[in-house]
């Protein structure tokens, strides 16, 4: 037998097989796109509160809020500000450096101005000197250098929790060095709920210039997963259908990162059962792959009862030794804490409606029980998380659960 020429690894069996993949990377959370639909007028009003730091940027410093729900693009705003801001700035001459600093991982401001010193290629101990004098070689760098610095503090609610000056201390950065303005901050949070507990002073060198976002409804969240769709995936490759589904299923939070994460996860199980399209049916598998969480920023939008009620029942379940309550003892001990906290508590049946919603919510799990000592009446129980987290969770929001 004679072999022409070298075969091909397309030549044989699995070759045949093409992935609906043109390029995965550009799916993970990280990836930063170029477009990014719905989300242009907001990205201009950024530029603009920061215009005069980028032409200006020794006289002028900014500080801006940013909130809005989980996937609503916050932090991808941000990274792309960053970017633009910088490239901006030389145009005027001005050295601008943007930090992106998430302050779930690094929650306190020591830790973060730190980081902010090596960023700028400044080495300083993260041990052995205290707070004044990393402010101050702080300062020290940013005049030396004539460099003014943004700092985007993401989830900057986590560093407020843990320690409630700091917000204080970022508002008077802008005013550690005389004469020339070095720092700028862009406050990013699901909530503004955080400002609840600061005193009115910080509040108002804040000066409110603030963008919020809104989830994004079923039609955007279809034109975002468009827009990812060209660069991920072969020409063709998956369905329109496929694309409204995904961006159905994720509209109920309004979260693009879940829709991407549908679209991605539909990509691989097309691949896995060799089909050249991404199909509905991909999308469903893919929805139904995905194990039940608990969304802690499902927390973040529950009204003030709600989070009572949820405080008590976790109270109760963490001192009871059965893995369920019953709703009558969930309702005492609300009108309980609702009194030692001097809150009007809301009647009966409010308080059932509000224990239902927390349940289709799937932040707790109810069921009948059969007839038995306590007759047939509605438990309570945690299927996804401890009452222990839950507690941790939502005591942060206490200040606010008490204003
Ligand atoms: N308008 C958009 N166009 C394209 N991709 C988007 C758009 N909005 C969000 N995304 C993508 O969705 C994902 C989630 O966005 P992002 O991480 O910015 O959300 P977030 O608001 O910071 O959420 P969280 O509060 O959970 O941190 C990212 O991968 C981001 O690139
Ligand atoms: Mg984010």
């Amino acid at each position: 037998m004679v072999i022409y020429g070298k075969p091909t690894k397309s030549s044989f069996g699995m070759s045949s097989h093409h992935s609906v993949f043109r390029n995965e990377s550009v799916l993970v959370p990280e990836f930063v796109p170029l477009t990014t639909p719905h989300r242009g007028d907001q990205m201009k009003a950024l530029e603009a509160y920061f215009q005069g730091v980028v032409e200006r940027s020794g006289q002028m410093s900014q500080n801006v809020l940013l909130s809005g729900p989980v996937g609503s693009g916050k932090s991808m705003l941000a990274k792309k500000l960053g970017a633009t801001l910088e490239r901006n700035a030389l145009l005027y001459g001005n050295r601008v450096k943007f930090f992106h600093v998430n302050c779930r991982i690094d929650r306190s401001l020591q830790a973060i101005l730190t980081k902010c010193m090596h960023f700028l290629g400044h080495g300083y101990p993260s041990r052995g000197f205290g707070f004044e004098e990393l402010l101050q070689s702080f300062s020290e760098a940013l005049t030396g250098d004539k460099v003014h610095l943004i700092v985007a503090f993401d989830e900057v609610d986590s560093l407020v929790i843990s320690d409630p000056s700091s917000l204080y201390t970022i508002t008077r950065l802008r005013e550690i060095t005389q004469g020339s303005q070095v720092f700028s901050s862009l406050l990013i949070s699901k909530t503004l709920d955080y400002l609840k507990a600061v005193d009115l002073s910080t509040l108002s060198s804040l000066q409110w210039n603030s963008i919020s976002l809104d989830p994004y409804s079923s039609q955007q969240l279809y034109d975002i997963l468009g827009s990812r769709s060209q660069d991920a995936f072969n020409d063709g490759c998956v369905e329109d259908d496929s694309l409204e589904l995904a961006a159905e299923i994720a509209s109920t939070y309004g979260d693009a990162r879940y829709a991407i994460d549908l679209i991605y996860r539909a990509g691989r199980m097309a691949d896995l059962s060799d089909s050249p399209r991404i199909t509905p049916e991909h999308v469903r598998r893919a929805k139904a792959s995905l194990p039940p969480q608990f969304k802690k920023e499902e927390l973040a939008y529950l009204g003030r009862h709600q989070r009572l009620i949820l405080i008590s029942i976790s109270n109760l379940l963490k001192k009871s030794d059965s893995a369920y309550i019953t709703i009558g003892e969930a309702e005492k001990s609300y009108d309980a804490l609702c009194e030692s906290m001097g809150v009007a508590a809301n009647h009966h049946t409010q308080v059932w409606s509000d224990i239902n919603e927390l349940s289709r919510k799937g932040i707790i799990e109810t069921q009948i029980s059969g007839k038995g000592v306590r007759g047939r009446t509605t438990m309570i129980g945690l299927s996804l998380v401890s009452a222990e987290q839950l507690i941790d969770e939502l005591r942060g929001m206490v200040a606010d659960v008490r204003s």
